[in-house]
């Protein structure tokens, strides 16, 4: 199975097995590693992590909490985002 590996500042804090059409914020939920969150749905932004290894499909139109210059930069809204492929993604993101 892939796994999902969350990090903050660099440092693991845990990993989770990818569940199909189950979103990042919900596997790490699961995992107890805590992601700051507000509207779950795409707006806000505040889920934003960074994708340091693998890759994460964006929906397309991009959510509003998403701008295009994050995406080229390997942001990804935890909230929304599902892994379909292994992953490790920092928890911590440096804005
Ligand atoms: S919690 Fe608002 S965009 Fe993810």
């Amino acid at each position: 199975m892939a796994l999902l590996r969350f990090f903050r500042n660099g440092v693991i804090l845990g990993s989770a097995e990818i569940e199909e059409d189950v979103p990042i914020l919900e596997i790490a939920d699961q995992a107890g590693i805590e992601i700051p969150r507000g509207c779950t749905s795409g707006n806000c932004g505040t889920c934003l992590v960074k994708l340091i290894q693998g890759e994460v499909p964006i929906p397309d139109p991009p959510p509003p909490g998403l701008d295009d210059y994050l995406i080229e930069d390997g942001y990804i809204l935890a909230c929304i985002c599902v892994a379909d492929a292994a992953c490790d993604i920092e928890t911590n993101p440096p804005l």
